[in-house]
């Protein structure tokens, strides 16, 4: 594995552990409801912390290049000074590392572009192209953001502009989110696998699906939303496709990192149908996000950032760490079904009684669900540390006849 891989992966794991412990205090309630910074925390430093670092690693991995592990520590510093800025609640603060972490963004994106435009379009792997569109709509999502800041900190932010806030979330999980996991996935169930037509349409499709969806919030127009939805649902039939066999005939029983990515294809099915299902209710409420349920948003949110991104990068790291001693072994297969069991189980719970905020401890099965996804999350970032640590097993040489 290479250096910056490794240690980018490490710093990802690292900001997870806040993550899932803000998780635990969320859904056990036993410090009360938290506030909106603590809540933006949770989510930021998931998105940003955990996914967007690991999502460099596997980028670095996968474009090659020179060693860029200098790059990786500023990218991770500027992140973590803007999730505490988030946790902070200061305005100024928080404008001021959401610009510098814009300039990660992007500086992560000129590098997917300029090492795809080296190998020419015409010969990029369909993993390729469909990471670099994914870096494409980062950019694009997270210049919103940014842009939400700055009203923020200048206190021009009005419930007009405040659609930003929708437009934003909107391009980063319905765009970059999906258009990332569907490149990774296939890197690592099919690592040789050749450009094909089917994989072109289907990046691009995932793409203009992202961006449609985006500006139809922005803009309020409800055919570019149906469109996106057409669209997506055409880009996801195309994945599953492609992919779905080498999916069913991964090693279920096995400790690797191909079943993580096999697991993640089903709830990219499942993101794709609750985020239809959102734009539907969203339509019917007229724009209200008052009138859409909890629920369905964090529901929607933990397919996407769990089952989808963190079965995802779980599975890169330990493909990537598979010429390792394996430290804990038993560790393997509590991870992946606890946090697989616990992600299906607290999702059910979020669809069909709907979120625990607000409630006292331990009264909603949230309370009961979530905390093995978010156990397991944990032992899988205690145990994937300690084999990040450790240095490559050396190769046996066969012995001679
Ligand atoms: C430079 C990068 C980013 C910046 C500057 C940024 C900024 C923001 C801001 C200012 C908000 C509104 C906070 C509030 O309500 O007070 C927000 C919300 C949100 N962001 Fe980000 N963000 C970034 C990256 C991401 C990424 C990578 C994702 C997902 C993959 C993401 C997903 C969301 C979601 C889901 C919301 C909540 C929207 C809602 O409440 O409706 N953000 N972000
Ligand atoms: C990449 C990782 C993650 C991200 C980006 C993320 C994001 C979010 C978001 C956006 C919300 C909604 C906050 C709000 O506006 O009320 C939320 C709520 C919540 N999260 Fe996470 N989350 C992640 C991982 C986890 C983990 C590992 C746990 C484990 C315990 C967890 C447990 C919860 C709970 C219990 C809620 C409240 C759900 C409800 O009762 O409605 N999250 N998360």
């Amino acid at each position: 594995m290479r250096a910056d891989t490794r240690s980018a992966f490490q710093y990802g794991l690292a900001i997870f552990t806040l993550t899932a412990l803000l998780g635990l205090a969320n859904a056990t309630q036993l410090f009360g409801t938290l506030d909106r910074n603590t809540l933006l925390t949770h989510l930021h430093s998931g998105t940003l912390g955990w996914i967007t670092m690991g999502v460099i690693g596997i980028a670095l991995w996968i474009f090659g290049g020179r060693d860029l592990n200098t790059a990786v520590r500023l990218s991770a510093l500027s992140t973590a000074a803007y999730v505490l800025a988030f946790w902070s609640g200061n305005l100024v603060l928080r404008a001021v590392f959401g610009a510098t972490e814009l300039a990660v963004v992007f500086y992560w994106w000129w590098f997917a572009v300029s090492r795809a435009m080296a190998e020419g379009y015409g010969r990029l792997s369909t993993p390729k192209l469909s990471i670099t569109l994914g870096l494409t709509t980062l950019v694009i999502g997270s210049t919103l953001g940014v842009i939400v800041q700055i009203l923020y900190a200048t206190n021009n932010l009005t419930p007009e502009n405040g659609v930003l806030i929708g437009a934003h979330a909107s391009a980063q999980v319905g765009g970059y989110l999906v258009l990332v996991a569907a490149g990774v996935i296939e890197f690592l169930l099919d690592p040789a696998s050749a450009r094909t037509r089917g994989g072109e349409v289907q990046s691009w499709a995932l793409f203009l699906a992202g961006l449609t969806l985006a500006v139809g919030v922005l803009a309020n127009v409800q055919p570019l939303l149906l469109l996106s939805n057409i669209v997506q649902i055409v880009g996801i039939v195309i994945f599953v496709v492609r992919i779905g066999r080498r999916a069913l005939g991964a090693p279920w029983t096995a400790a690797t990192g191909q079943r993580h990515a096999a697991i993640a294809v089903p709830f990219l099915v499942l993101g794709l149908v609750l985020v239809v299902v959102f734009v539907q209710v969203t339509i019917a409420a007229q724009g209200d996000r008052s009138k859409v349920p909890d629920g369905l948003i964090h529901a929607l949110d933990h397919t996407m950032f769990v089952g989808l991104m963190t079965n995802m990068l779980f599975g890169a790291i330990l493909v990537a760490s598979a010429d390792r001693p394996r430290v804990w072994p038993w560790a393997d297969n509590v991870i992946f079904w606890g946090l697989n069991i616990g992600a299906a189980s607290f999702i059910l719970v979020l669809l069909t009684v709907g979120s625990g905020e607000g409630r006292a401890p331990f009264t909603s099965p949230v309370a009961f669900t979530a905390p093995i996804m978010g156990l397991a999350a944990l032992l899988g970032v205690a145990t994937f540390l300690m084999r990040l640590r450790t240095a490559p097993q050396p190769s046996i040489a066969p012995a001679r006849a």
